[in-house]
C-alpha cells in the first residue's frame, strides 16, 4: 500500500504491527512536517520499526529507532534486510533512561506508545524536551478518548478497559504538557484516520489484535480516538 507516496509492502506491514496502523497515523501527522534529509529524529517506542522505515524512505532523516520490548538486533536485523541500516539505527532503551545528548534531536516522533510512560507528571521535561535541540520540535499519537471517563469506566467497557491504559482526551494531553517549562505553541488535534488505523490492526491475524476484537466492538466507535500532540522546544 502507498503511504505519502512510499510504497510499503503490506506483509511487511501486517506482520510488524503492534496496534493500530502506526505508519498511516504517522503518514497523517508528518503531513505537514518539515523534515528534511540529514535531520536526526528519535522514533521512541518504536515497536519494530515501521514508523522509523517510514520515516527514513520518505524523509532520508537519520532515525534513532528507540524501544523497550523489542530488541535491537531484531530490528537492525529488519532495517538491514531492507537497505536502511545506513540511516536507522537500532536502540534498546527504557524511556526513562534515554542514551542520548541534550539538544541531540531536531524532531522527537513518538507513535502509540507515549500514554506509557508520557502520562506521568514532569515526565516531558525531565526525560524527553532536553534531548530537543532549541526550536526541535515534538509530535505525538497515541490512543486517546472523545471525553474523560470522569464518571467512571462505562459499563460496556469495564470487561475491557484498564485504568493504566492512560487514554485521555485532547484537552488533557494539552493541559499535561501546558505544565511544562521546556516547550511552547503546544497543539492537539484528533487524528482523521483514526477508525482506518484501528481497522488495519483488527483485520490482522496478531493474536493481540484478535485480543481487541471484542472491545472495539463494544466501543463501538464511542469512547476512542487517536489524540496528535505537537509543540516546540523553546
Ligand atoms: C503498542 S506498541 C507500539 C509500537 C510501535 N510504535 C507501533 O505502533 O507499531 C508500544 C511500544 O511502546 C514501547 N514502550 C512501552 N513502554 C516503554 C518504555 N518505558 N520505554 C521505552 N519503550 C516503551 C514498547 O516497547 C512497545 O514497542
Amino acid at each position: 500500500m502507498i503511504y505519502g507516496e512510499i510504497d510499503l509492502d503490506d506483509e511487511l506491514i501486517r506482520e510488524n504491527m503492534m496496534g493500530p496502523n502506526a505508519v498511516r497515523i504517522l503518514e497523517e501527522m508528518t503531513r505537514d512536517m518539515d523534515l528534511r534529509k540529514g535531520m536526526r529524529v528519535l522514533d521512541l517506542g518504536c515497536g519494530r520499526g515501521l514508523t522509523s522505515i517510514y520515516l527514513a524512505r520518505k524523509f532520508g532523516v537519520t532515525v534513532y529507532a528507540t524501544d523497550l520490548w523489542i530488541s535491537a538486533t531484531e530490528n537492525f536485523n529488519r532495517f538491514k534486510e531492507l537497505g536502511l541500516d545506513h540511516l536507522i539505527i537500532p536502540i534498546h532503551a527504557e524511556a526513562h533512561e534515554l542514551p542520548y545528548a541534550e539538544g541531540f534531536f531536531d524532531f522527537i516522533i513518538s507513535v502509540d506508545s507515549f500514554h506509557y510512560f508520557g502520562h506521568e507528571e514532569g515526565y516531558l521535561d525531565k526525560h524527553l524536551a532536553p534531548l530537543l535541540k532549541k526550536g526541535g520540535q515534538i509530535h505525538v499519537g497515541v490512543p486517546g478518548l472523545r471525553k474523560e471517563f470522569d464518571e467512571g469506566v462505562p459499563e460496556e467497557m469495564r470487561p475491557f478497559y484498564q485504568l493504566d491504559y492512560n487514554f485521555h482526551t485532547c484537552e488533557w494531553w494539552k493541559a499535561h504538557w501546558e505544565a511544562s517549562d521546556l516547550v511552547k505553541d503546544i497543539r492537539c488535534r484528533e487524528i482523521e484516520c483514526h477508525e482506518q488505523a484501528w481497522e488495519d490492526w483488527l483485520s490482522c491475524d496478531n493474536e493481540h489484535a484478535i485480543q481487541d476484537r471484542p472491545m472495539m466492538e463494544a466501543e463501538g466507535g464511542k469512547y476512542y480516538n487517536t489524540v496528535s500532540l505537537h509543540a516546540i522546544r523553546k
